[in-house]
């Protein structure tokens, strides 16, 4: 094998490595994790809640809405890889129940995404008429968990 073939070879598996690397290694900390999910859900929140006024009719339609849309979709796959053991201490509002109930709750999450990807899809269709019934299924998919799994903090 050519040198430039064998670096190949080693850069792949240097890929997959990380790739498999579970969860709970990428935090030093738990409150790395509960620092970083909080991070991810506030964004999230944010846009989400920017599609929401439109919805409302407080802000006006236009191209931000698939912009936000997207967004909400792409960090909507971030918080749950941070729900490490050990992390429902401290300054968090994740209830020590999502680790008594994983499968749940990674049903809830999976189900969020979902739904985020639909009002994506339709956010960008440009279809406006559909954009309030994604929107508030989505919104339900957020309400599900946190029912069960969040409390204030
Ligand atoms: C599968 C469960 C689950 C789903 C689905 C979910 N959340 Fe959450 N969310 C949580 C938990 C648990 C916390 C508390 C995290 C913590 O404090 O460690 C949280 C916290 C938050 C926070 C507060 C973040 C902060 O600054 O502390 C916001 C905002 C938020 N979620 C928005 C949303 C929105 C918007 C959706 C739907 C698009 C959503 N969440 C869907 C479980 C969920």
């Amino acid at each position: 094998m050519k040198l430039s073939t064998w670096i190949g070879v080693a850069a792949v598996a240097a890929v997959a490595m990380l790739a498999s690397t579970p969860a709970a290694a990428q935090f030093a900390k738990p409150e790395d994790a509960v620092k970083y999910r909080q991070s991810a859900f506030s964004l999230m929140g944010a846009h989400f809640s920017r599609i929401g006024a439109v919805v409302k009719g407080e802000a006006p339609y236009g191209p931000s809405v698939a912009t936000d849309a997207k967004l909400v979709e792409t960090l909507s796959h971030l918080p749950f890889a941070a729900f490490v053991e050990g992390s429902d201490k401290g300054d968090t509002g994740a209830k020590p129940e999502i680790w008594m109930n994983r499968e749940d709750f990674d049903k809830k999450a999976k189900a969020m995404q979902q739904a985020v990807a639909e009002l994506s899809r339709v956010a960008a269709s440009g279809d406006q008429g559909a954009l309030k019934g994604a929107f508030g299924d989505a919104g339900k998919a957020c309400k599900a968990c946190h029912d069960d799994y969040r409390r204030r903090r």
